[in-house]
């Protein structure tokens, strides 16, 4: 007998196009464990809502991301690829398993926070500060600074995403941790409230080894969409060119062996990761003996760069233009997705007494 393949899950929020922190930290690993595990990645355009996107706007990004998944290598055999917001049940079990999460507990997660700071226009308190003037503003009478619930029942939606297909392994980031966290707590109370044991409770995914940063290319720091300082999957080669070329160096190693400054050390990680051994060993060898030239560096990086990206740019193009293969791709989706989140609804009412007569 064949042994079930465990049930992993991810989605990503449709806010923008997919860069390379994106593909190096996810997406390229997601591709690598589809013959392995009963995968399911969906774009998470509910979620993407909690921020009120243009409408038009927000429908694009969800095709993008479609055809960028797919572009980088997730096959529609292999991994159920869907829409969040095709699969009802989602909506529903929301509603239902809110009753058994706490107004506390969500008003004190990280993400809510630095998201609702944002709206009300506030800082974060410096250490040891109390949070007193953002308690006041959340419930305060200024309508005009509205922090709207949906960004505060986000952790919710995300432990129904991951509990409606009892998916057991999910790729994360860092900074979704605490809300897998949550997903395991409201998993464990509703089992135990209910005397069942109905939802396993899922874990990060460990791919082993050190988890990839992937840094930006302005000095510091990680790539990020908010950071903009993104390399995109979808950007042309010249505008990938003129972004590495612009790349913040310093001004060389004086010495042979100097230590290297994080400017320069994020410019090594790219090449690391886009390039040949050989070319990394020329240029680490270039640096240590001070004969490097960070533009003949640049110059390597963005066609290394370029190299890994055009051809997944040319099949985002194919596919994007493609509208019948994207439709074929989401509705086979969302057929196996709702059919485990139907069943796991329908159990989850019974198990709370909402049941026919
Ligand atoms: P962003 O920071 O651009 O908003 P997301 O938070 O939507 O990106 O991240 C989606 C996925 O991509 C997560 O799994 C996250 O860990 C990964 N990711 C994003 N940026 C990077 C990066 N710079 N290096 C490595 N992984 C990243
Ligand atoms: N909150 C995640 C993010 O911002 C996206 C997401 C939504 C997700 N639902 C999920 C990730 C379920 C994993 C599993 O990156």
């Amino acid at each position: 007998m064949t042994k079930q393949k465990e049930i992993v899950l991810s989605g990503i929020r449709s806010t923008g196009n997919l860069h390379l922190g994106n593909y190096y930290g996810a997406l390229r690993k997601f591709v690598a464990i589809q013959d392995d595990y009963d995968c399911n990645f969906f774009i998470a355009d509910l979620h993407a809502l909690t921020t009120n996107p243009d409408p038009e706007q927000l429908h694009a990004n969800v095709k993008n991301i479609l055809a960028e998944y797919l572009a980088s290598g997730l096959d529609p055999e292999k991994s159920t690829i869907f829409i969040q917001s095709d699969i009802p049940e989602i909506a529903e079990m929301y509603l239902l398993l809110n009753m058994h999460v706490g107004i506390g507990e969500l008003m004190r997660t990280t993400s809510f926070k630095d998201k609702a700071r944002k709206c009300l226009g506030l800082k974060a308190p410096a250490d040891g500060d109390s949070d007193e003037a953002f308690e006041k503003e959340i419930i305060g009478a200024d309508t005009n600074k509205r922090v709207n619930a949906g960004l505060l029942t986000y952790p919710t939606l995300m432990a129904v995403d991951i509990l409606i297909q009892k998916a057991t392994k999910v790729p994360v980031g860092k900074d979704q941790l605490q809300h897998l966290e949550l997903t395991r707590r409201f998993a464990r109370r509703f089992n135990s409230f209910y005397g069942v044991d109905f939802f396993p409770e899922p874990t990060d995914f460990d791919f082993g080894g050190a988890p990839v940063k992937v840094p930006g290319l302005d000095g510091s720091g990680k790539m990020g969409k908010s950071e903009g300082n993104c390399i995109y999957l979808v950007d042309e080669p010249k505008v990938l060119r003129k972004k590495v070329m612009r790349a913040v160096t310093d001004e060389g190693p004086k010495e042979p062996n100097s230590p290297m400054r994080e400017p320069v050390a994020n410019l090594f990680t790219l090449l690391e990761l886009t390039s040949t051994p050989e070319v990394v060993k020329h240029f680490r060898d270039a640096y240590a003996d001070c004969s490097i030239r960070y533009g003949d560096l640049k110059k390597q990086l963005a066609e290394d760069i370029i190299a890994v990206t055009e051809p997944i740019r040319q099949r985002i193009g194919d596919i994007m233009a493609d509208e019948d293969f994207l439709r074929r791709v989401v509705a086979q989706g969302a057929e196996r997705a709702r059919a485990r989140a139907a069943d796991t609804l329908a159990e989850m009412r019974q198990i709370m007494g909402i049941r026919k007569f």
